[in-house]
């Protein structure tokens, strides 16, 4: 039985698929690389020496992904196909309703038909809008999203549950993702950001490299320490062993379950600054800038839940992650293209 990896070509797709791989897992990609390079794939099976399946195909195509389960015997999903750019969500509500909500509902269609019944989803900490308590439980409220993207995560937790309560045969984990960073410790593979970033990790990365001139600090009169925004940083590859116990998990029928992945530790725009030039002695220019429309002050986990019933916890430090995002930068400037 294999485990199918939508969007597995991607940045947590990819890293996703080396922790299955070398868990012993047969794994089966889809995605249609709108967003990706295949040398990612090339990459995964040089990392774990096991050849990768890979099918280039839209999730919204039903008969593409009609044959791929009547080819394959698929077990399982993990489900990170989809569009994530919150900037280009608000120019283009439609694209992102469509891809990620019509999208996913092709998938889990014609997974019931094919009797397939466990999904992991990759949602994000989005859904808490601005977080009610902090750091963020579970039990934290869902939010209003800015952004249309963000509701894409919200609508989709919605019907994933809906589904899971109408036949509880589906065992369905949500994975509330934090900031993931950071990348494979070979180097090989990494996020690989189409145009200008507009994360910070990756924006700072290409600031070190210097393909840009130097890092906008958006605000610096939050309600923070040092005023500039607090995020929950989790290296990428912890982020993905997530998944390894998230499937354990589905294997004893758990229903519906939600989890926070993150540290549970802050981090300012300034810290991660400080952070990145002493794990590779880079210095980084920056300038404060306005604040970003739709950014909150602060977000951070209380990632607990996961540790007690996956036994997961991050175990990347803040000085790891930005040490390995520079490895994959600086030894691939260009990305996948060099
Ligand atoms: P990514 O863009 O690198 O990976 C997504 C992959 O899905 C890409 O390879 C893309 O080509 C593929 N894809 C998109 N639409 C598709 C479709 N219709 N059919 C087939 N393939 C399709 O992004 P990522 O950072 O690896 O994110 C993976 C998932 O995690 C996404 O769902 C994203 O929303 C979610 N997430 C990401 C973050 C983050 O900060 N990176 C945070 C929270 C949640
Ligand atoms: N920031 C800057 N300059 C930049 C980019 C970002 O100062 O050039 C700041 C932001 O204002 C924020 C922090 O750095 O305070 C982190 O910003 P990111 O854009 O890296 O991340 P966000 O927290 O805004 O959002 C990310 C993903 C979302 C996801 C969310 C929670 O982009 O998709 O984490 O998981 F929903």
């Amino acid at each position: 039985m294999a485990i199918l990896v939508t969007g597995g070509a991607g940045f947590i797709g990819s890293h996703t698929v080396v922790e299955l791989q070398n868990a012993g897992y047969d794994v089966v990609v889809v995605d249609n690389l709108c967003n990706s390079s295949e040398k990612s794939l090339d990459r995964v099976s040089a990392i774990t020496g096991k050849p990768v399946k890979f099918y280039k195909a839209d999730i919204l195509d039903r008969e593409a992904m009609n044959e791929i389960f009547d080819r394959e015997e698929i077990d399982s999903c993990i489900h990170f196909a989809g569009l994530k750019a919150v900037g280009e969500s608000v120019a283009k509500p439609w694209e992102y309703y469509e891809n990620n909500i019509a999208g996913t509902l092709t998938l889990v269609d014609v997974m019931r038909k094919h009797g397939v019944k466990n999904i992991i989803f990759s949602s994000s900490a989005t859904v808490y809008g601005d977080p009610a308590m902090i750091p963020i439980t579970e039990e934290c409220p869902k939010g209003q999203c800015t952004n249309p993207y963000g509701w894409t995560k919200s609508m989709l937790e919605q019907i994933l549950s809906d589904v899971q309560k109408a036949d509880p045969e589906w065992n369905v984990v949500l994975l509330r993702y934090f900031n993931p960073i950071g990348a494979h410790k070979s180097g090989t593979i990494g996020e690989n950001p189409n145009g200008i970033p507009n994360n910070l990790m990756p924006y700072i990365t290409q600031v070190a490299v210097g393909k840009l001139k130097e890092l906008g600090v958006f605000g610096n009169d939050y309600d923070t320490p040092d005023g500039t925004g607090v995020r929950d940083y989790i290296h990428v590859v912890d982020l993905a062993k997530g998944h390894v116990k998230a499937l354990k998990k589905i294997e004893d029928n758990s229903g519906l379950s939600i989890y926070n992945l993150g540290t549970g530790k802050g981090y300012s725009v300034l810290d991660i600054v400080k952070n990145f030039e002493e794990a590779t002695g880079v210095k980084i220019p920056y300038v404060i800038k306005p604040r970003r429309a739709g950014d909150i002050a602060v977000c951070y986990s209380d990632a607990s839940k996961a540790e007690r019933e996956l036994g997961w916890k991050a175990e990347n430090g803040i000085r790891e992650m930005c040490a390995d995002s520079w490895r994959w930068q600086s030894q691939n400037p260009n990305g996948y293209e060099d």
